[in-house]
């Protein structure tokens, strides 16, 4: 498939071979989510979602979105975890680095609800007041704490501001189709809403409203992106494409070598998001049962100069995996200078981007000598075909690798834990048991 190229010349030929020695397993894996007889199997939603997204869809979705671009100058998008890190993922990679600086018709796009930060939320506040701004609320479960109490703030504060009636008409709500809170509130004040369908798991549902909302109000093309993740799906689902496949299954041979933690990598700040994004979709899917790869990232050339020192020289239980951007968009070149004081005339006349391009060669070369291998995934710019595309590998890979590994991937038990003390802790009724049990730990 013409949009991600994985290549794995840089892990060695042992590992090459002992994922090889995977392909039934990987086969098998690739199966189940084709077949839908895997653990937690009514949560496959996503596996055709691009195919199956119909266009009417898309066009109500920008119709939403329009609507919004006209009533407000700052929309914020609410959510946490998979309601949340996509949009933000695909926004940061296709926006000019500089645009929350500068003046503009397309509406800013902030976020709130992905943490509880009383300053945030009260600059967040200072700065909405007096502004036109609008609301997007996304949580499948309707009930998650963090963008509950976002809602609950910002709602009153645009009421107060604009009156009910008016504020209603810049409240968008994405969640469940009959469940939650949030979807009994919706029905009830008369919000525009969106469903994420059922079988569809949070850190799936970048390519649901989910994400294709607040992305379409940022003005990018959520027709590219879905076509873009839609080209990848035939060819991963028969087999005829193996990028997700090689990455699924070289991972995994890595992970049985000993090779405990991943590194996403970049070499555009641009990407940043997306490996928060990644690291959430393989954590949640993989950290399970004692088992599972850690998911780090790291954005290159910057973090060369703080956590470089610990790839190249530190425990050799990692391996990097290496997003690659083709080509830039821009074209900026290195002046000449006559005086050459900083002695950089050897490389004046070269693009900026050729320059990271060495330091991107030189930086994979020096970590497999130092015992780090090293996968690179190559996509041909950073644009909404790509991202589409590179969002469905990652997903079908993450599928497969889950079930190479022998976990369920589309679960996230762990996550309750923290949950059932921050309630029993704040005196959530029904929680007097948990209540007592943790104080008498304290
Ligand atoms: O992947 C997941 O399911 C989670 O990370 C959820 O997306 C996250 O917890 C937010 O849940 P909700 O959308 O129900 O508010």
């Amino acid at each position: 498939m013409k949009q991600i190229q994985v290549i794995t010349n840089g892990v060695p030929a042992e590992i090459n071979a002992a994922a090889q020695d995977l392909a039934q397993t990987g086969k098998d894996s690739l199966a189940k989510l084709v077949n839908g007889n895997g653990e937690g199997n009514d949560f496959l939603g996503w596996v055709k979602l691009p195919s199956e997204t119909d266009a009417a869809l898309l066009d109500d979705i920008n119709k939403t979105a329009a609507n919004l671009r006209d009533l407000c100058d700052v929309v914020v998008a609410i959510g946490i975890g998979g309601s949340y890190l996509g949009a933000k993922a695909v926004i940061e990679a296709l926006s000019n680095s500089f645009a929350a600086y500068a003046p503009s018709n397309t509406p800013k796009v902030l976020f709130a609800g992905q943490n509880i930060g009383e300053d945030y939320l009260a600059e967040l506040q200072d700065f909405l007041h007096g502004k036109k701004f609008g609301i997007i609320v996304i949580s499948k479960s309707g009930t998650t704490t963090e963008p509950a109490i976002a809602f609950r703030v910002l709602r009153e504060q645009l009421e107060k501001e604009l009156g009910r009636e008016e504020a209603n008409k810049r409240i968008v709500a994405i969640t469940d189709a009959a469940r939650g809170a949030l979807r009994t509130l919706a029905d009830t004040e008369g919000y525009k809403t969106y469903v994420i369908p059922d079988n569809v798991g949070g850190r799936f549902s970048v390519l649901t409203p989910v994400g294709l909302l607040p992305i379409a109000v940022a003005g990018f093309d959520i027709h590219a992106l879905v076509a873009g993740a839609k080209a990848m799906v035939q060819g991963t689902l028969s087999g005829e494409c193996n990028a997700a496949m090689t990455y699924a299954l070289t991972r995994n041979a890595l992970y049985r070598n000993g090779k405990k933690i991943e590194i996403l990598v970049n070499f555009n700040p641009k990407l940043h998001f997306f490996g928060e994004w990644w690291k959430q979709l393989y954590g949640e899917s993989e950290g399970k049962d004692g088992k599972g790869i850690y998911p780090a990232a790291v954005d290159f050339t910057t973090d060369l100069h703080s956590m470089g020192q610990w790839i190249q020289e530190g425990e050799r239980t990692i391996f990097e995996t290496v997003v690659s951007v083709a080509n830039a968009d821009r074209e900026l070149r290195i002046p000449f200078e006559e005086s050459n004081l900083d002695g950089l005339n050897y490389i004046a006349g070269k693009r900026i981007d050729e320059v990271n391009k060495m330091a991107e060669l030189g930086t994979r070369i020096a970590h497999i000598d130092g015992g780090v291998p090293n996968i690179q995934l190559v996509i041909p710019r950073l644009d909404e075909d790509s991202l589409g595309a590179l969002i469905y590998f990652f997903e079908a890979a993450c599928g497969i690798s889950g079930y190479i590994l022998g976990v369920n991937p589309f679960n996230q038990p762990g996550v309750e834990a923290y949950k059932k003390n921050m309630f029993a802790l704040l005196e959530k009724p029904g929680y007097e048991e948990a209540t007592a049990a943790i104080r008498a730990k304290l």
